[in-house]
C-alpha cells in the first residue's frame, strides 16, 4: 500500500522507504555480526512485527531459526496495562538458545517487559530485544533494548507493520494519522 493508496487517512510521513531500508539493512548487518557465533532465534511478536521480520532475515546473511509468539495486552483503550495474556505461544523450546526478540514499537514497554520475564522463565542462553521504533514513555520502563531502528515522537503512528484497528499495517511507510481518521 502506497502513501497515494490512503493520502486522506495520514497526516505526517515519519519514515520513508529508503530510510527504512536503510536503517533495516544496518541492523542486519549489526546481528549477523553480534551473532556470528552463535545461532540466533529471533521471536517475531505477531503481528506488528511481521514486515520488519521478514524485511531483516532476508537482509542478513547468516542462518537464522525464527519464531512467533502473539500477546494481547489488556488496557483502557489505546494505553497498555502491563497485564498480558498469550494468545499464540512459541513452538520451540528456547531453553539454551539464544534468543532476539523481534518488537515494532516500544511505548509505555510493558508488554515487553512482561514479555522478557516470562521468556526469561524459560532459561535461554541468552536475551535480546530489537524494537523498530521507540517512543519516548519507553525510558521509564527498566527495559533493555539493544537494538532500536529509530526513535519517534510520542505520536500514534501506523505502517510498515503497525495498525490502526487492523489496518495500514501494509502501508510501505510510518506514518501519523490524520485526527479524523481515529475521531480526534
Ligand atoms: P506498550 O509498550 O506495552 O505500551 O505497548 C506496545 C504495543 O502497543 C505495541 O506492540 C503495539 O502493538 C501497540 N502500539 C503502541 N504504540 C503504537 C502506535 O503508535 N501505533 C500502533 N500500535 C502501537
Ligand atoms: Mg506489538
Amino acid at each position: 500500500m502506497d502513501v497515494s493508496d490512503v493520502e486522506g487517512d495520514l497526516e505526517e510521513v515519519l519514515i520513508d522507504e529508503p530510510t527504512l531500508n536503510a536503517r533495516v539493512q544496518e541492523l542486519a548487518a549489526q546481528i549477523d555480526r553480534d551473532y556470528a557465533e552463535r545461532n540466533v532465534l529471533m521471536v517475531g511478536v505477531l503481528k506488528g512485527a511481521t514486515v520488519l521480520m521478514s524485511d531483516l532475515m532476508r537482509a542478513m546473511h547468516s542462518h537464522i531459526d525464527h519464531d512467533w509468539m502473539a500477546v494481547s495486552s489488556y488496557g483502557s483503550g489505546t494505553k497498555s496495562s502491563g497485564v498480558v495474556r498469550i494468545l499464540k505461544d512459541l513452538d520451540t523450546d528456547v531453553q539454551g538458545r539464544h534468543l532476539l526478540i523481534v518488537e515494532d514499537v516500544l511505548d509505555s514497554g510493558l508488554t515487553l517487559s512482561w514479555l522478557l520475564a516470562n521468556l526469561r522463565s524459560r532459561q535461554p542462553a541468552s536475551i535480546e530485544v530489537l524494537t523498530l521504533l521507540r517512543k519516548p514513555d519507553a525510558v521509564k520502563v527498566e527495559v533493555p533494548v539493544k537494538y532500536v531502528g529509530f526513535d519517534i515522537p510520542n505520536k500514534f503512528v501506523v505502517g510498515y507493520g503497525l495498525d490502526y484497528s487492523q489496518r495500514y499495517r501494509n502501508l510501505k511507510v510510518v506514518a501519523t494519522l490524520a485526527p479524523h481518521v481515529y475521531g480526534g
